[in-house]
Parts: C-alpha cells; sequence; structure tokens
C-alpha cells in the first residue's frame, strides 16, 4: 500500500524502529540509518543471535541498513542529498540532537519543502520536561499507568510496570498513524509537515481512568470499589492445576448467558471460582466457551507460539538473516483483503545495504564508495 513511500529511518530502541517497521510492513522503502559501529539497540539485550538483540530482530523487519556517520562532514552530506528523494524523515532522539546534527525542520523543510518529519521523543518538541531523555517506564509511570497497574492488586500497595514496554509500542503506533495521515494529506496538498509524537501524551491519551477522574472526582480504584457491579463480572481465577484462567463477562447479555450456563440465580464472583477450583484451566476455558462469554486460558509466551488458533490466523513467519540464519518473527497482525501484508526481509546488518542504496538512489560511483569509506562516514 505504501510502495512509493520511503521512509530515512533514523530511530532507535524500541519506540521508534516499532513506527517504521509498521511503514516497512505496510511497503515503505524503510531505510534504517544507524551509525557505522551499530546502533545501541542493537545489542541492548545480552541474548545476541547473529549480533543482534532479540528486539532488534523483531522491531527492524523488512527494513533496508544503510551504514552512515552523521558526525562526518561526508556522512551528513550524503543524508542531505537523501533528503530530497525521500518522503518521510523520523526519529527519536533526544529534542535538540537533530538540531546539534545541524539536520533540524529547518534545514529538513529548506532541502525538501514537502517532507513528513515525524520527531519522536519522550515529552515533546516544547514545554518544561521537553530535553529530559525517556524510556517506556517513565512515560507509564507519568501518565497514571503504573500506579493504576498497582491499584488492581493493592490500592495501599507498590505501583506495577506494565510488561513488554507498552509506553514504546503504543505511542510507536500512533506515530505511524499519524505519518500515513500527514502522507495523505501532503498527497492532496504538497504540503509536509512536522509530526511531534510524544510518549507521555500517548500514553495519557491511552489511560481512560482519567476521564473517569475528571467525572467523578475518584481514582479508578475507589470508583471499582463504590460500583463494584457496574462492569459485570471478570478477573483472574486460579483453577485446579495452579493455572489460571482470565474471564471478562461485562455486558448485561453476557452475564445472562454466564447466569443461564450456571444455572443459578444470582452470580456471584465466589460462585464462579468456586467452580473453576474444581476444574483444571483447559476445562474451565471450554465451560466458559461453552457459555458464549469471554474467556482466555493465561500462556505463558512458549503456549502462545504453539497455539492452533494463531497458527491458523498466521501470526509467526520465518525469515532468513545473514547472521543468525532462518529465525521465527511475529508478523503483521492485520490482514488485508487486496493488499495483504507479508514480511519478507530480516532486520539488516549493519551497513547490508549501503551499496544498493547509494549507487541505487544517489547514483555513487565505486570511487566516491571508497572515499566515504575512508572518511569513515559509511563501514568498512
Ligand atoms: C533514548 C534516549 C534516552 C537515548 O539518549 P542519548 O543516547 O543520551 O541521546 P540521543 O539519542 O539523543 O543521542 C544519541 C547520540 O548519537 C548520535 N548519533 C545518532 N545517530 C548517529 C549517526 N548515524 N552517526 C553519528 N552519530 C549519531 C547523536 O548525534 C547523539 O550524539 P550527541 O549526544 O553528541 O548529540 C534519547 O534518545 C531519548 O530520550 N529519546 C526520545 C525518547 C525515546 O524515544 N526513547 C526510547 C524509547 S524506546
Amino acid at each position: 500500500m505504501l510502495f512509493d513511500i520511503r521512509v530515512l529511518d533514523l530511530t532507535q530502541f524500541w519506540f521508534g524502529p516499532y513506527c517504521t517497521m509498521m511503514l516497512a510492513d505496510m511497503g515503505a522503502e524503510v531505510i534504517r540509518i544507524e551509525p557505522p559501529w551499530g546502533s545501541p539497540d542493537r545489542i541492548a539485550d545480552a541474548y545476541l543471535a547473529g549480533g543482534s538483540s532479540y528486539t532488534f530482530h523483531q522491531l527492524n523487519l523488512n527494513k533496508k541498513g544503510l551504514s552512515l556517520n552523521l558526525k562526518t562532514a561526508e556522512g551528513l552530506q550524503v543524508f542531505k542529498e537523501m533528503v530530497p528523494k525521500a518522503d518521510v524523515v523520523v526519529q527519536n532522539f533526544r529534542p535538540g540532537t537533530m538540531e546539534r546534527l545541524g539536520l533540524g525542520y529547518d534545514v529538513l523543510r529548506e532541502l525538501n519543502p514537502s517532507i513528513i518529519y515525524a520527531a519522536l521523543s519522550g515529552f515533546g518538541q516544547n514545554g518544561p520536561y521537553r530535553e529530559r531523555p525517556c524510556f517506556a517506564p517513565i512515560a507509564e509511570a507519568m501518565s497514571g499507568h503504573s500506579r493504576l497497574t498497582g491499584d488492581e492488586l493493592d490500592p495501599e500497595g507498590p505501583p506495577i510496570e506494565m510488561a513488554q514496554a507498552v509506553g514504546d509500542l503504543a505511542p510507536g503506533l500512533y506515530a505511524a498513524m499519524s505519518i500515513i495521515a500527514a502522507v495523505r494529506h501532503r498527497d492532496m496538498t504538497g504540503v509536509g509537515q512536522m509530526v511531534d509524537v510524544a510518549q507521555l501524551d500517548c500514553m495519557t491519551a491511552m489511560n481512560m481512568a482519567l476521564t473517569g477522574y475528571n467525572l467523578s472526582g475518584m481514582r479508578l480504584w475507589q470508583l471499582k470499589e463504590k460500583y463494584p457491579m457496574g462492569r459485570g463480572f471478570g478477573g483472574l481465577l486460579k483453577a485446579k492445576d495452579g493455572e489460571y484462567v482470565r474471564l471478562a463477562s461485562f455486558s448485561p447479555r453476557l452475564i445472562d448467558s454466564l447466569r443461564e450456563h450456571m444455572d443459578v440465580e444470582e452470580i456471584t464472583m465466589d460462585i464462579i471460582q468456586e467452580k473453576v477450583s474444581a476444574m483444571t484451566r483447559d476445562e474451565a476455558v471450554q465451560y466458559f466457551v461453552d457459555a458464549k462469554v469471554p474467556v482466555a486460558p493465561v500462556y505463558n509466551v512458549d503456549e502462545v507460539v504453539e497455539d492452533p488458533h494463531l497458527q491458523a490466523r498466521n501470526m509467526f513467519t520465518y525469515v532468513e538473516h545473514k547472521k543468525a540464519g532462518r529465525i521465527k518473527v511475529v508478523n503483521f497482525p492485520v490482514k488485508f483483503s487486496e493488499t495483504p501484508v507479508t514480511v519478507e526481509t530480516a532486520a539488516p546488518i549493519i551497513g547490508e545495504h549501503d551499496e544498493e542504496i547509494l549507487k541505487g538512489i544517489l547514483s555513487y560511483s565505486d570511487d566516491k564508495l571508497t572515499e566515504l569509506r575512508k572518511a569513515n562516514a559509511i563501514k568498512e
């Protein structure tokens, strides 16, 4: 779908790479640019496969790799020559870093007035905290999510952090969606723009408890305590084999289904728990599936990978990585009837596509490439 969109990807870690991977999955040509010595997120985890972290493998699928030392005059010049040939530039450095490199929005816009420049950061390009560095848990804590998760267990207890850096991945999705909207606007008007995506803003936008508070004056746990039946029946329930089941019977109709299936006048969580305690996890899941209410086994990752439904939905696929060999990765989740999305290529190794990009897009000669290598502007 995005086959004619070229993205210069200066991102790092999870937030930015997740955003640009979505664009690559949907067909954009995404050129992940990293210094010749490698971006820090390549080795962000101790476990490495073929020299790269599992997160790097997953978050850089379908991208091309260009090594570029932006702190050399030659490397900077290469980037500047790429900008007029691109549609989108994405970066998630601290605000101010691009300007120090000499690549602020004013410079990019001068080079290409229709460029879409997505500046991703923790706190945004203005405001008192703009210069603060950020990772997911920072945005999660400050937007209220860590306290809310802790409150689910015990409002008097410590906060609990969300697993899996939702504070990076959710803002990454906002960024991808916003870039596509800006591309559509550019296509209609020819006008590019700057898209300023802050992790804290996005995580605040994803916190429904804020509106609950604004309307009621109560924190979420207080609301739930005062109106316990407001949402129906659900929760994590322990089965007799020690495993857990998640039930979410959250509408009047579903409550009726549950009541009929359980053959009781009034449902309580105690009755539900008693029933679950007498069954294994998988028996309990089947019991509630038969009641036609939302239910799930609480899985470990190994069970997620093996689940027959996820296999039927084609949620895992294989790619061939230059150094790690054939690896299994998570597929793009959305199914399009006319333009299927496929994961075709593994995360690039450092500078994997230097020649292809510099010769193909900028028509550089072999001599020019040798010069760039000598100047330490691209990888040896
Ligand atoms: C993630 C973060 C905390 C890392 O902080 P940091 O490493 O101290 O600072 P930056 O990422 O801004 O800068 C990286 C440095 O590498 C340099 N660099 C990046 N790409 C380069 C390249 N291709 N060639 C040469 N230098 C490069 C930058 O110029 C910068 O150098 P400087 O400090 O001398 O200006 C910070 O980037 C940040 O807060 N980003 C916004 C929020 C975010 O996205 N967090 C990550 C969520 S997964």
